[in-house]
């Protein structure tokens, strides 16, 4: 049977991620791979972490199932991380799951709205991240996509969502990201997420929210803001979350499903639904990464010590967008790259042409996916003028 299958190609980062291990020259720059990296281009785990695993080793005394809706109290405090003090929590309009990662939360979502509208078509943004389009096709739900991001500024082309927004029919699905936009760096205005909000009230359409970069951006509540702020006036909203950037636990498979329904009761329906297709999926999701945030998020101190080890990080990659705009402003001056610096979390897109993203990588070993999108996080201080007097040279 397995003979008449087809061999396909690597998916494209994959592909990168080889090429660059099996390149040779020490001055080799890794953009391409979507983890953080400290100055020495490690992915540490963090202190908060290491302290919270070593006590729950020292501590768990089964590894006993914990059920497909994961481990309640990891959700109990993702709900409150997500939501904070917000009225639809006390309303009791808000269910969770817990799901390997946000890759599980986004496929979980689509699988309950193809149960719930099975003809729904799912609206992502141009471009979205590569992954969105296997994960909530494979569901079986329809995709199309609505204009995004402006090339020209490195924005938000604002007007042409808006308007392809307002002529989708009512209960399409429009996919959206909290913060930190993938593959972009380019996100919503407040003022723009109100418009967003009022647009999606009137058409009545239903937003499918991922958030794998909260705290990333301005902090944990400010990249919260559209959640919090759709969720207060629509009466449905889903929200995939992931734990693997923030939290730095990429291989545990931390992640969460949140659903808003109108009523307590259709959350209960939504929730029983959740749990038969989790249990046709993956059964129970990994409990290890779950119980690490449980740890942290509800003990005052080890929260605190997550809270400045994300600022961290955040700080880092805020760092290095001004300083590669400062050095690209040295080695580049003709080409104006300052839309990096008002940009926010790991990604922006460096505008250059596929041939120019060869020959970087080719030419001075700096690896980026061929949309050209940059992981400032892969740069470090001893490189980040290597990489502008690269890309004067591949500029011409
Ligand atoms: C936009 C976006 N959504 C979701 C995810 C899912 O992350 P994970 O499944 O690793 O938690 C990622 C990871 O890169 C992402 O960039």
């Amino acid at each position: 049977m397995f003979e008449k299958l087809e061999l396909i190609s690597a998916d494209g980062i994959l592909g990168l991620m080889a090429a660059f291990r099996a390149d040779q020259d020490p001055r080799k720059v890794d953009l391409g791979v979507g983890v953080f990296r400290d100055d020495r281009g490690e992915t540490p785990v963090l202190a908060c972490v290491r302290a919270a695993e070593a006590a729950l080793i020292a501590e768990q005394t089964t590894k006993t199932y914990v059920g497909p809706a994961g481990n309640a109290g990891f959700n109990q405090q993702m709900e409150q991380l997500v939501f904070g003090a917000h009225p639809a929590l006390k309303a009791g309009r808000v269910r969770t799951v817990q799901t390997p990662g946000g890759c599980g939360a986004l496929r979980l979502g689509a699988e309950l709205i193809r149960a719930a509208a099975p003809d729904a078509v799912v609206h992502v943004s141009t471009p979205t991240w590569a992954n969105h389009v296997p994960l909530l096709a494979g569901s079986g739900l329809k995709l199309e996509r609505y204009p995004y991001f402006d090339p020209e500024t490195g924005g938000v082309q604002f007007g042409a969502m808006m308007a392809a927004l307002e002529r989708l029919p009512p209960r399409a699905i429009v996919l959206l990201h909290a913060s930190c936009h993938n593959p972009t760096g380019a996100d919503l205005s407040q003022d723009e997420w109100r418009a967003v909000r009022e647009l999606v009230k009137r058409r009545s359409l239903l937003p499918f929210i991922d958030m794998a970069y909260q705290g990333l951006g301005e902090g944990p509540d400010a990249d919260a803001f559209a959640i919090r702020l759709l969720s207060a006036e629509l009466p449905e909203l889903v929200c995939a979350v992931s734990c693997s950037k923030n939290f730095g636990l990429y291989r545990e498979r931390t992640g969460a499903l949140h659903i808003v329904t109108e009523s307590s009761a259709g959350g209960d329906a939504a929730l029983s639904q959740l749990v038969r297709l989790a249990r046709g999926m993956w059964s129970m999701p990994p409990d290890h990464g779950a119980e690490i945030v449980r740890r942290i998020l509800s003990n005052a101190a080890a929260r605190e010590d997550w809270a400045g080890e994300l600022e961290g990080m955040r700080k880092r990659i805020t760092g290095l967008r001004h300083e590669l705009v400062r050095q690209l402003r040295a080695h580049c001056p003709r080409r104006d790259f300052s839309f990096i610096a008002s940009q926010r979390g790991m990604f922006s897109f460096f505008g250059i042409t596929p041939e120019q993203v060869r020959r970087m990588r080719t030419q001075h070993h700096i690896y980026m996916t061929e949309d050209s999108r940059i992981n400032l996080a892969g740069l470090r201080a001893e490189n980040l003028e290597y990489v502008a007097r690269a890309t004067a040279q591949v500029l011409g």
